[in-house]
């Protein structure tokens, strides 16, 4: 490889670094792993491939990734293929359910861009990474719309969850499609400097004392994992 291509290379590994939402989601499947083992995985936005990467060690039957980004799709495929998984690896290019029609799958995990924002990006990511629109819930929305006609019968979804985007709006439009929504876990996350600038100011104003917690300069917020299903399936 010439030096111009390593440097490039270079910048879509750093570009698709996995965050710390990444690892908690990781750690609620982890803590589910007899709902993985022999399940039929789909992941909405890929990224990296690392969270389908962990859903392979806990032996998933089978791993389907969708990502927009073409290099994420490469950069999957790749670390599928290196670790091992790349029989039971699929990668779509595409638009979250849109290269998925008519398929089901028992386990769909995502870690969506749902950061409330309407321009710019931050720390080398592509916009994609977070960009989430006004209210964050730009691709959320759409996601839990179409979540019910992705699951098969005891199908469940392990999604990340910014609290300040509002679990009772996703919870709504959930219960339209005969899911609910429970939360696994909840983690205190650093909102960056850098990000924090770009978040949409009514959301921070509303949020802060609430989900949104100031110390000086410094900025944390709540995170949530959250298990979709249907009521039968959650209790
Ligand atoms: C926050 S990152 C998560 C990546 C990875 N799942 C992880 O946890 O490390 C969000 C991913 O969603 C992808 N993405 C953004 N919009 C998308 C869309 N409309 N359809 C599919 N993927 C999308 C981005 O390219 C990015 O890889």
């Amino acid at each position: 490889m010439s030096a111009a291509a390593d440097i490039a290379a270079d910048k879509v590994v750093a570009a698709l670094r996995p965050s710390e939402y990444t690892g908690a989601l990781i750690q609620v499947l982890r803590a589910e792993s007899r709902r993985v083992r022999g399940a039929n995985v789909l992941e909405i936005g890929s990224g990296s491939g690392v969270v389908l990467a962990a859903l392979g060690a806990m032996g998933a039957a089978s791993l389907c990734g969708v990502d927009i980004e073409r290099e994420a799709v490469a950069a999957g495929s790749r670390l599928l293929d290196e670790l091992g998984h790349g029989a039971a690896a699929q990668f779509h290019h595409g638009d979250m359910w849109q290269p998925m029609r008519g398929r089901r799958f028992d386990l769909v995990v995502a870690n969506l861009p749902h950061f409330p924002m309407t321009h710019g990006s931050f720390a080398g990511r592509h916009q994609s990474w977070s960009y989430g629109g006004a209210d964050g819930r730009r691709l959320l929305d759409p996601f839990l719309e179409g979540l019910a006609g992705h699951l098969t019968s005891h199908g469940r979804a392990i999604v990340t969850h910014n609290a300040f985007v509002g679990l009772e709006k996703s919870r709504k439009i959930l219960r339209c499609h005969g899911l609910e929504l429970t939360v696994a876990s909840t983690v205190l996350v650093h909102i960056p400097t850098d990000k924090a600038e770009l978040m949409t100011a009514a959301i921070r104003d509303a949020e802060e004392g609430r989900t949104i917690y100031r110390y000086g300069p410094y900025l944390f917020a709540d995170m949530h994992i959250v298990e979709i299903a249907s009521a039968q399936d959650l209790a």
